[in-house]
């Protein structure tokens, strides 16, 4: 093999892709192949510290499109620290959120054109794109009633720079704290980029237990990227 595969999972707030993420990296590590788990904003040491910045809920708002450049600024570092080398040695990469969340979060709901949009994947992405993308579709409401209870550590990433554990029920960040419609507005997002681009994207139904996702997520892999090496 000489370039690896490139799996991202993106969703709602609480749609439990951070779980789904881990449970298929251990899946595949089983299967001998070798994984890494990363996440976005963050995944670099540099990036990682533009995420605690850009998420920090107690920073005035400022505006859609310098949220969009921030985070493509950390996307730039995470690929070329990361994941670019990951997957050409052959790896697999799971990223947990990466371009789709950018379309969404950034243009769908936050009205950033997407033009410029366009402009900063072709940049920064260039011809990384993911091999496929697992959508864990969930009601708004249901997922920020998960994303308020949960006290878990956000799942790790950058080799040599760790968050500190936190309860993250405390720690609502800066896109939790929208209201309603922006999160269903996401919802809608996520799902039209799946139906546009059904080649890369595969929507799960999150609303199951994470057993169940897992199976599915497990199937959708096992079909479209390991029956290939078949
Ligand atoms: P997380 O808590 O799921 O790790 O996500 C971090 C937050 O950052 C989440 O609210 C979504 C948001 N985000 C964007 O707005 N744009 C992006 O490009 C990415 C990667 C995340």
């Amino acid at each position: 093999m000489t370039s690896g595969w490139f799996i991202t999972f993106e969703g709602g707030e609480g749609s439990g892709k951070s779980t789904q993420a881990k449970r298929l990296s251990e899946r595949l590590k089983e299967e001998g192949h070798s994984v890494t788990v990363t996440r976005e904003p963050g995944g670099s040491p540099f990036a990682e510290r533009l995420r605690t910045l850009i998420l920090d809920p107690t920073l005035e708002t400022h505006t859609p499109l310098a949220e969009a450049l921030l985070f493509a600024s950390a996307r730039a570092d995470h690929l070329d620290q990361v994941i670019r080398p990951s997957l050409a040695a052959g790896g697999v990469v799971i990223c947990d959120r990466f371009l789709d969340s950018t379309r969404v979060y950034q243009g769908y709901a936050g009205r950033v054109e997407p033009r410029l949009l366009e402009a900063l994947e072709l940049i920064v992405v260039q011809h990384t794109k993911p091999d496929l993308t697992i959508v864990i579709d969930i009601p708004a409401e249901v997922g920020l009633a998960r994303a308020a209870l949960r006290m878990e550590a956000p799942v790790h990433t950058a080799p040599s720079e760790k968050p500190p554990k936190q309860p993250r029920g405390l720690l609502t960040d800066r896109f939790e704290t929208r209201d309603l419609a922006f999160h269903k507005k996401l919802r809608e997002g996520f799902i039209e980029i799946a139906r546009l681009e059904p080649q890369r994207c595969v929507v799960v139904d999150g609303q199951r237990s994470p057993d169940e996702v897992a199976r599915d997520v497990w199937s959708i892999v096992q079909a479209r990227l390991l029956s290939d090496t078949a």
